[in-house]
């Protein structure tokens, strides 16, 4: 798996279903970057907003239709053969990969959940927070392993829940961290695969 990175540019595929805010900052952060580059966007949901980011940045991005889920992995992996992806990162894409296609791509899958994990797996994370009356959430990223939500965790930021905070604010709050870390998380990530080479 790393050698096959190489001392050259690593090209990522974000995957998206909704909004797009990660893609976006993403995008921005790595704009001037000679060596990471995101070279594919891919969303499940034709009307995904974030897809107007890729568009925008003129990076080549595809609809993949998930009706037919072997169909569309099969797809999407011939997609990140031809695009030389080298790592994938999951940006709020809401379909579970399945262990035949983490077993396929065999490079790193990356994702960012709104939780502080092993806390909270899955959806709803921030209102069964507030249900909890936790002290502090926050998010993490992680390697995607057939198990959901679980795999090795890379890069965290803890956050304080304010007093009678709701989920929605406390949402808000933890999108603006996960700008901030899934960046930095991913040129980490980088640095430590080129050092092993
Ligand atoms: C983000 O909060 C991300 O952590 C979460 O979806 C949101 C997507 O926002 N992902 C998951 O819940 C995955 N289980 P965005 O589309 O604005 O980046």
């Amino acid at each position: 798996m790393v050698k096959s990175i190489g001392k050259r540019i690593i090209f990522i595929a974000v995957f998206i279903s909704g909004n797009g805010s990660n893609l976006k900052s993403l995008i921005k952060n790595f704009k001037n970057n000679s060596k990471i580059k995101i070279s594919l966007v891919l969303s499940n949901n034709p009307n995904a907003y974030g897809l107007v980011y890729a568009k925008k940045n003129k990076i080549k991005n595809k609809i993949i239709n998930y009706k037919r889920k072997k169909k569309a992995e099969s797809i999407i992996l011939n997609l990140l053969k031809k695009n030389k992806i080298n790592i994938i990162c999951l940006a709020g894409f809401m379909k579970i990969l399945s262990k035949h296609f983490i077993k396929k791509f065999k490079k790193p899958i990356l994702n960012i959940h709104p939780s502080l994990l092993p806390k909270y797996k899955g959806l709803n994370t921030h209102s069964r927070v507030i249900l909890n009356k936790e002290k502090f959430s926050g998010c993490t990223v992680h390697l995607v392993t057939p198990t959901l939500d679980s795999g090795k965790i890379i890069g965290q930021k803890k956050v304080k829940i304010k007093k009678n905070e709701n989920a929605s604010k406390l949402s808000k709050r933890i999108l603006k961290q996960e700008h901030i870390l899934y960046s930095k998380t991913i040129r980490k990530f980088v640095s430590n695969l080129e050092k092993k080479i």
